[in-house]
């Protein structure tokens, strides 16, 4: 993967200056699909003998059949086409053909497949993929975070810590009962601040208090 990452940065400016010269393609999965040697570079000339390498190095001569490959004769040389029989993700990437004269390797020129992604038939078929990485990057993430959430939640506590816990924990419980009628002073507890301006108050000392009701 890395020598064709490599290999891909130093060829991808070809096609940049030879605005005729293609040798890059897309193509739907789980079609046939076949490359030609032979373009305005390569320029085979009769006898010529091609071979191909696949991206996983695979070195396919005259006459390869296999589940996956076919090399393919043309009338003036052996090996021009290989035709990939039936196009995969597994089988994107990097070819390269090498055209020998007379025994020895005169030229050889790169064609790739898929190298970016292939076609897709809508988008929906081209957003699986991604939805797919997402979820998986979404629980990769969430469950180290739910367990130091959770580490935190039950860790072991010293007694000092539980004593501060427990004094912050009334502190608040003080503080929302100072705001929603005073349990230190007898006063009725409310949740309701509405209920409470309404309520007569028992001692009628509160702040809250009706005054028509009092005068009852
Ligand atoms: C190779 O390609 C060139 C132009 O692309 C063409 O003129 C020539 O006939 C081709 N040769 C063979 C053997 O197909
Ligand atoms: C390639 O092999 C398959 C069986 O494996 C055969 O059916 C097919 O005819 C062969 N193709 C050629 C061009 O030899
Ligand atoms: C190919 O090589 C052989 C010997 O190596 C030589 O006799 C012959 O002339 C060569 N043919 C061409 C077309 O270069």
């Amino acid at each position: 993967m890395l020598t064709q990452l490599i290999f891909l940065v130093l060829v991808l400016p070809l096609p940049v200056r030879c605005q005729t010269y293609t040798w890059a393609y897309s193509t739907y999965l789980d079609v046939e699909f076949s490359f030609s040697c032979n373009d305005t570079r390569i320029l085979l000339t009769n006898g010529e003998i091609v071979k191909w390498k696949t991206p996983q190095h695979k070195e396919l001569k005259q006459g390869h059949n296999d589940s996956d490959y076919l090399v393919v004769d043309s009338i003036t040389n052996t090996g021009q086409d290989l035709v990939i029989k039936r196009v995969r993700n597994d089988l994107s990437g990097i070819y390269v053909c090498m055209v020998y004269n007379n025994g020895s390797l005169r030229k050889s020129a790169i064609r790739g497949l898929n190298i970016y992604k292939p076609l897709y038939h809508n988008l929906g078929e081209m957003y699986i993929e991604n939805v797919i990485v997402a979820v998986i990057t979404a629980v990769v993430f969430l469950v180290p975070l739910i367990t130091m959430c959770a580490i935190y939640k039950f860790r072991y506590m010293t007694k000092e810590e539980k004593t501060r816990k427990n004094e912050m924990k009334r502190k608040y419980q003080e503080m929302i009962s100072q705001h929603y009628g005073n349990t230190h002073n007898n006063h009725p507890h409310y949740d309701d601040l509405s209920e409470m301006v309404k309520a007569k108050d028992i001692d009628g000392s509160g702040g809250y208090d009706n005054p028509v009701v009092t005068a009852l």
